[in-house]
Formats: structure tokens, sequence, C-alpha cells
């Protein structure tokens, strides 16, 4: 198969950042994907309906002419968030809320501490047709990094899936077999977005010959055996499973740093990534309901009319991309070849 038509898709899950990152960032999505979660990571977070309303016509200012390109917006929780932030939230257009444990990732330290106050908040979710995104991560400093995730189910999500049957929950860039097997055992109302790094790597990415950063994500990778598992629900053509690339730009100085930041920027070879991924697994046929038709069912919004082509043409992923303030970022996969092209 030389090309490969698919509808339209749309990314689950991702960051734009704010400033100067949406001149970058924005068109960077638009060029392929029709509609996109946006995360409210920002400093300060997006916590309030008109934060996002605002942010929201600041990402529409940056999108290409033309694009007709769709932000969904979501509200950043915090342990203040009320049920009238929710309704104000759901009102403004506002399709999501975000629950970040504190300290769990970029920008979490405003963010929830006590999960059991907010059972109200997920009440409220359910009641105004709205989903609750989670980033899985227990935060504590004496559970194992790698453990967090399979932490964050036993102690957390399974008892507010459980507790809150109306409440659609999408469990944000799962990284192992035991969130696989938690979303495939759930209720319809549960599903996961998978990310292009964690099917394509596994922990030992991080330390070919050194230390890599631009593979430094959170959650973190995990060893193959849980990066095998993910490629089998993608591959499995599950509809709990959609794309949610996570694209998350950080200045390079940033990530290459002592303490470098968390997060691949992957809006620039994200669909091809997935493409070939799809492919080593010889299961081509199912990109397109990952990409483009599982997560409109979930969310309960209409599949996107237009379609995409993608061409079997290898091209280079640059190995950096300049800004326009000066700084630059290094893209997910930088300098390495993938062998599907995005057409037009
Ligand atoms: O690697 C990550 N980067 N994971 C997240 O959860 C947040 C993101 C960011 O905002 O940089
Ligand atoms: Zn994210």
């Amino acid at each position: 198969m030389n090309e490969l038509v698919i509808r339209t898709p749309d990314d689950w899950h991702l960051h734009f950042r704010d400033g100067d990152f949406l001149a970058e960032t924005v068109p960077a999505t638009a060029r392929c994907f029709r509609r996109a979660i946006v995360m409210p990571n920002l400093t300060p977070p997006v916590t309030t309906a008109d934060l996002a309303v605002a942010y929201r016509q600041r990402i529409l200012a940056a999108s290409p002419e033309g694009s007709h390109f769709e932000p969904l917006m979501t509200l950043y929780l915090t342990d203040k968030t009320t049920t009238a932030d929710i309704r104000a939230a759901r009102r403004a257009g506002v399709v999501a809320a975000k629950l970040y444990p504190a300290g769990a990732t970029t920008n979490s330290s405003a963010a929830v501490s006590s999960l059991d106050s907010l059972e109200p908040v997920f009440e409220a979710l359910a009641e105004n047709a709205m989903l609750l995104l989670v980033h899985g991560e227990v935060t504590d400093g004496d559970i194992d990094i790698f453990d967090r995730e399979k932490v964050f189910i036993d102690r957390h999500l399974e008892g507010i899936v459980d507790r809150h049957p109306g409440l659609k929950v999408v469990f944000e860039h799962i990284t192992t077999k035991d969130a696989v097997d938690f979303v495939m055992d759930g209720p319809i109302t549960l599903a996961a977005t998978v990310t292009p790094q964690h099917l394509l790597l596994n922990r030992n990415d991080l330390f070919v010959g050194g230390i890599r950063p631009h593979n430094y994500c959170l959650p973190v990778l995990k060893r193959s055996t849980h990066q095998q598992a993910l490629r089998q629900a993608v591959a499995s053509g599950s509809p709990k499973f959609f794309l949610g690339t996570d694209s998350a730009p950080h200045a390079k100085h940033k990530k290459e740093a002592s303490c470098g930041c968390a997060g691949c920027y992957s809006a620039w070879s994200a669909i091809e990534l997935y493409a070939q991924v799809f492919e080593e697994l010889g299961v081509l046929d199912k990109l397109e309901a990952f990409a483009s038709e599982h997560g409109p069912n979930f969310y309960g919004l209409p599949l996107n009319q237009g379609t995409i082509t993608l061409a079997k043409r290898p091209w280079q992923i640059p190995e950096v991309i300049k800004m326009s303030d000066g700084d630059t970022i290094v893209p997910f996969f930088a300098g390495q070849t993938v062998g599907w092209q995005l057409q037009g």
C-alpha cells in the first residue's frame, strides 16, 4: 500500500501552551487534525470558564487561515473547584475537566491534593454531560515512579469509576498493561488515550548510550512488556482506545538541563508515527477508527467529514524547530526517518 486515505482525525490530548508558543503549536496541529482537546496546564492554569473562553480565542487567532480548526477546551481542577464552576464551564462550551494530582507533572502544583473532596464536582460533570480527563499517577515520593500509574488505579481511579457510573472518564496517556486491562475490563464510560511515544518506545530508550531528555515525558516510559500491551490494545481495534498525542513542547534548553522538563513535542509527525506503528503491527486498516472515530464516538461528537492522505514516502523529522522568540524546540524523533508523510 503506497497511499492511505482516512477520515480527518482529531487529537484528543495535547498542550498548545500560550503566548509565543501558539504561533508554532497551533499550525502544527491544524495541518492534520480538525479538533483537539486542549490541556489547561498553563501558568496560571485555566481554572474558570472565562479563562477557557479567552484561551480559546487566542488559539483561534493563531490558527492558519481557512483551517477550520476547532479547539475543544478543558477546565483545570483544583481543590477549590466548585459545582458552579462546572456549570459555568459547560455554558461556555468547555467539554471536559482535567484532573492532575498536585505535583504529578508540568504546571500541576496548583492542582488537586484531596481527591475525595472533589466528589460533588465529579457528580456535576456527569450531570452536565462533561467528561473527566485523568492524569493517572500518584505523586507520593515513596512510590516507585514506574508504579505510580498502577497505584493510582488501585487507590483512586477504580473508586471514581465505580461511584460515578454516569461519568465518562478518559484515562489519559496510559503507559502500563495494568491500565490497558483496567480500561478493557471497565464499563463503556471508561476509555483511554495512547501517545505515539508510549507505542514506539520503552524505558530503555531513555538511556541509549546516555540520558535522552527528549524521550522523557510523564507518565514516564515503562518496560517493554507494558509497551507491548499498549500496542496490542490499539491493534485490537477496541473503541476504548483512541489517539491523544500529548504533544507537549518545551524549549530545548529546558529539556537539556540538570532538571529537564517532561514532554515530547510530536505535533509535526504524530499521525505519521501512529501510521508507522499500525503498519508495524499489520493493522493499518485500524488506524482510521483509532484516529478519527473512537474519540468522537466516546465524546459524543460528530465524526469529521473530510479526509487526509498519507503517502508511503520516507522523510526526516527536523533536528530543531525555531520559534519566533528565538528559542528552539527539539521535536520528538528529531533527525529520525518516518515512513509515512502527510500530503497537501
Ligand atoms: O510529559 C508530559 N508533559 N506529561 C504531562 O502530563 C504534561 C506535559 C506538559 O505539560 O509538559
Ligand atoms: Zn498531557
